[in-house]
């Protein structure tokens, strides 16, 4: 209560009638252009233009954030961990290559720029998007959270050999003093070949008590941190689907119901997610499995509180969201796509197992529909490309996955066209800057309500935050709404919201300025 966070400088101030600054709030008033398209018998469509008059509402205080990871000793939550406290104390350390500095390449708040605007002479100007409103800074995020593995996250990193050893050996005094608490372990879920890891438990098999053992430790970590807000994201090992029953997990109410009887098929993941909504803290699930079960996100939608998933995109998948995206619109036919991984780390491991190797499947394998979909020239009415993933678990290569990706697209006048492509990297390296991102843009949303002219009061935004999916592979949205996997417009979506936020038009790429001198 002693720590009420000021208000942050502002990176920039938009100067317009439409845009106020509070002491505490940033309020714009937003015009959301769209158009409604209707066919008509003779199969001509008919657009009206609509517009809807939006008030954005920002508190610009940055409350003083946790974030509690499950599966925080895995190659993920050791590899951020160690870089955080490595970009706090800005440690260097000395590779083969020379010194290297600490930073956060690949995470798009903290790496990339968003167009401001133009200056006199017409010339673009860019921001650091972490600049759009403010947000969080990832050094001054507290981190904890629960392994079923008893390392302490000095030992973690150590174990995942991701980074060079030069670093490790700098920030393992400080990560040797944090120990991820006991989780929750059903065996069912990931692959019996994580038996062995599985020393840090929270004991018993009653699932309602499992719940609010997790509630406890979220309401411990915020009060002993003095933490306005948590973030729970679930970076554990991918679990098994759970199979959607009737009257176990398709509502709210059954499936409280189902964790008070402790029933077979709420999974680990699943009473974290529960655990977390009944906390009014945000969840996010970076693995690919169906932690929210229908009764989930009817269980956050009821208390109001924002679920984001699935399972982080990193390499693969993300480039696929660009290629085919790239292909269609360029009125190109993708017919197949055939995709290879191997890897040697934990995941790829746990993931040798079909039932969690499915999962993964399942989650790759649905990013080009709507690409697909929006292209009636090329494709027939439910006509796709032939599209096939597989994954192999080779221990050699460690945490450096190999994906290879071919590409077979049928061309003019019936010429055919392949691509291929041999991707290879630290696996961790690119979604430990995704946890960041995920957090930090969640964290934000909390800090946003609108109001549109039928409304009398602010609200906050669909507990579905679909707003997030360019770091999703599998990305949620709100219930009969469709999904966006094509990247840039995913990533287009972001940048408008925030700067909706602020009264700025949605970007364009029209230079018309340039285009009539
Ligand atoms: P990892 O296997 O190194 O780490 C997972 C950690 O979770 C382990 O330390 C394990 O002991 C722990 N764990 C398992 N079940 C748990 C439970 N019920 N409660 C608490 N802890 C539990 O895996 P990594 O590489 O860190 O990946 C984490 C997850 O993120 C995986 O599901 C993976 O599929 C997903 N992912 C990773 C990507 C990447 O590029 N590294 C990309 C996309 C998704």
């Amino acid at each position: 209560a002693e720590q009420v966070p000021a208000a942050a400088p502002l990176a920039f101030k938009v100067n317009s009638k439409n845009v106020q600054y509070t002491d505490s709030h940033i309020i714009a008033d937003y015009v959301y252009e769209n158009a409604t398209v209707t066919k008509g018998v003779d199969g001509s469509y008919s657009v009206n233009p609509t517009s809807v008059k939006y008030t954005f509402k920002t508190d610009a205080k940055v409350p003083r954030v946790g974030l509690m990871m499950v599966g925080w000793g895995g190659n993920n939550g050791s590899t951020l961990t160690a870089s955080i406290i490595a970009n706090r104390h800005k440690t260097t350390w000395t590779t083969k290559e020379g010194v290297q500095e600490p930073n956060y390449f690949g995470s798009v708040v903290q790496a990339s720029t968003l167009k401001l605007g133009v200056d006199a002479k017409g010339n673009d100007v860019y921001i650091p998007f972490s600049d759009i409103l403010p947000m969080v800074h990832p050094n001054d995020l507290v981190l904890g959270g629960w392994d079923i593995s008893a390392f302490n996250l000095a030992d973690a990193m150590s174990r995942a050999q991701v980074l060079d050893y030069d670093l490790q050996r700098q920030v393992k005094a400080e990560m040797a003093t944090l120990k991820p608490l006991p989780s929750v372990y059903y065996p069912d879920f990931i692959a019996a070949n994580q038996s062995d890891r599985a020393d840090n438990v929270i004991p018993g098999t009653d699932k309602h008590a499992h719940v609010e053992q997790i509630r406890a430790d979220i309401r411990n970590f915020k009060a002993s941190n003095h933490l306005d807000k948590v973030i729970v994201i679930w970076t554990a090992n991918t679990e098994r689907f759970s199979s959607i029953l009737s009257g176990v997990n398709d509502t709210a109410d059954n499936l409280l119901k189902a964790v008070k009887e402790s029933h077979e098929e709420v999974s680990p993941s699943t009473v974290f997610a529960i655990a977390s909504i009944l906390e009014n803290t945000p969840f996010i699930n970076g693995s690919p499995q169906n932690t929210f079960v229908p009764g989930c996100v009817e269980l956050a939608e009821r208390h109001n509180v924002y679920i984001g998933g699935d399972d982080f995109k990193s390499g693969q998948t993300k480039v696929k969201s660009v290629i085919v995206d790239f292909l269609v619109n360029a009125g190109i036919k993708p017919i197949a796509i055939s995709s290879y991984n191997h890897l040697g780390n934990n995941d790829g491991k746990n993931l040798s197992a079909p039932q969690q190797f499915r999962s993964k499947e399942i989650s790759k394998s649905n990013v080009v529909d709507d690409m697909v979909a929006a292209n009636n020239i090329l494709y027939k009415e439910g006509e796709h490309p032939d599209h096939l993933v597989v994954i192999k678990y080779i221990p050699a290569v460690k945490d450096s996955k190999r994906a290879l990706d071919e590409y077979v697209s049928e061309i003019f006048m019936g010429g055919r066209n392949t691509i291929s492509m041999y991707n290879t990297c630290e696996d961790s390296l690119l979604a430990s800057p995704l946890i960041l991102d995920l957090v930090i843009l969640t964290e934000l949303m909390t800090r946003i309500e609108f109001k549109t002219e039928a409304m009398s009061e602010f609200a906050p935004f669909n507990s579905v935050l679909s707003i997030l999916s360019y770091m999703l592979k599998a990305p949620m949205v709100p219930h009969g709404t469709q999904v966006v996997n094509a990247l840039s417009k995913q990533r287009y979506a972001m940048e408008n919201i925030f700067r909706a936020c602020v009264g700025l038009p949605p970007q364009n790429d029209m230079l018309l300025e340039a285009k009539t001198q």
